[in-house]
């Protein structure tokens, strides 16, 4: 009886987010895709403006293909966490890839970027365990807007009030202050952020953070570590994919990726000194006591990597980069206006009330476009915008017709 009490507590708060409007499980199932990549919904088809392909990698002949060879040499699943079975070539070529990609010594795979977030936060903040000589007397200070992986990260690693802090959005003078105020009372310092903020696209200056965090590494007597979480930069931002950092010219001590985003396959990573990796393989516990993903996915994103580094990858940046410009410009004349001046793929229209936010979505989804409403407590109250993304996939028509159907979408 007791236990149908609490299914009674969990119908209320599902009808209490029912009822703000904010439900999340009401997900849209797409049956198929077109060979031109559009959608299929209950037999019609979507244009995707929501997508974190940035690229078009994951429907890329070469990376299925590379895919199939990786899980019929290796099987379909690992088989076991990788200090209990050991872990096949694919993934340590992958994360041979990976560091050489970013230019860092080591890196190290896991189930996702939320995962990799979670591990590497609560290891680097916290230390291991009791007995460890890494412990938790750390000033951990994060940007105000951080992803909800870093936010629960910091939350796992469970330290007191008085050690976490964050930094106004985007100031690192704000972050220099902080940095300077709490010196002495702490052995290390830890900075993180997001690269790309998913909501608007704003990057943050990896190199101004960079400067900041270095004049403060003398005040604090084990240093300042910079973690960042470039999980939409990483492949589709910067000269040639290498995220934030590249933007910037910048660098940081510990850069957290996904491989489900700008490389088109799942999967997240760290990347940095050697050290790092190997006291993070002996410790992060979503990688050592968690599976990584499938044999077939560590060859898809090793070929994805590839495709970036190579022409191919250079004109896929190109091609992406063209319609941010053509999307900017096109919708800007059409007289709306974007909620920030972002450079990257993600292009936020501000509508500025969640009411008519919400019926352009869905009158956009009635013309066959399919972008995301985000409103309060996403954003700030009057904030309320859409998300578009765009692609290298999508062709002047595609945005052409989407900054169409926006315009009479308003007007109806
Ligand atoms: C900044 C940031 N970090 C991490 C993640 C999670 O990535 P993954 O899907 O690989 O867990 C996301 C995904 O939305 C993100 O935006």
């Amino acid at each position: 009886m007791s236990k149908e009490q609490f299914k009674q507590v969990l119908q209320k708060e599902i009808c209490r987010i029912d009822e703000s409007k904010t439900a999340k499980r009401h997900e849209r199932v797409i049956d198929t895709f077109t060979e031109d990549h559009k959608a299929i919904i209950e037999g019609k088809p979507y244009t995707l403006f929501n997508s974190n392909d940035y690229l078009g990698l994951r429907f890329h002949a070469d990376v299925h293909a590379a895919e199939t060879e990786a899980s019929l040499r290796y099987g379909a699943g690992p088989g076991a966490v990788r200090f209990i079975s050991g872990t096949t070539r694919v993934y340590k070529d992958l994360e041979d890839a990976i560091a050489s990609f970013h230019n860092r010594e080591d890196a190290m795979v896991f189930s996702s970027a939320f995962a990799a977030n979670l591990g590497v936060i609560h290891c680097m903040v916290k230390g291991q365990s009791k007995d460890a000589l890494v412990g938790g007397d750390t000033l951990i200070v994060s940007d105000a807007l951080n992803h909800r992986s870093i936010i629960d990260g910091i939350r796992v690693a469970g330290l007191s009030r008085e050690n976490k802090t964050i930094f106004e959005h985007l100031n690192c003078d704000d972050l220099s202050t902080i940095l300077q105020k709490h010196a002495g009372t702490f052995r290390r310092a830890i900075v993180v952020t997001d690269g790309i903020f998913s909501m608007l696209g704003e990057s943050q200056d990896i190199k101004k953070l960079q400067e900041v965090t270095h004049a403060c590494d003398d005040l604090y007597e084990e240093g300042v570590i910079t973690i960042v979480d470039d999980a939409h930069g990483v492949g589709c931002f910067g000269e040639t994919g290498r995220g934030s950092e590249e933007y910037t010219g910048g660098q940081c001590d510990l850069l957290v990726g996904t491989l489900g985003k700008g490389f088109g396959a799942d999967g997240g990573y760290v990347t940095g000194d050697k050290i790092f990796i190997e006291y993070l393989r002996e410790s992060a516990a979503t990688y050592v006591y968690s599976n990584p993903f499938s044999p077939g996915t560590a060859g898809a994103a090793l070929k994805a990597i590839d495709i970036v580094n190579g022409e191919e990858g250079r004109l896929l940046l190109n091609t992406l980069n063209e319609n941010i410009t053509l999307f900017k410009t096109s919708i800007r004349d059409a007289g709306f206006t974007l909620a920030v001046e972002s450079f990257h793929a993600i292009q936020p229209i501000l509508i500025g009330d969640p009411v008519k936010t919400h019926a352009l979505t869905d009158a956009l989804f009635n013309q066959g476009f399919l972008v995301t409403n985000i409103s309060y407590p996403v954003v700030p109250k009057g904030r309320d915008e859409i998300r578009v993304q765009l692609s290298a996939l999508h062709d002047n028509k595609d945005i052409e017709q989407f900054v169409k159907a926006c315009t009479t979408c308003v007007q109806h």
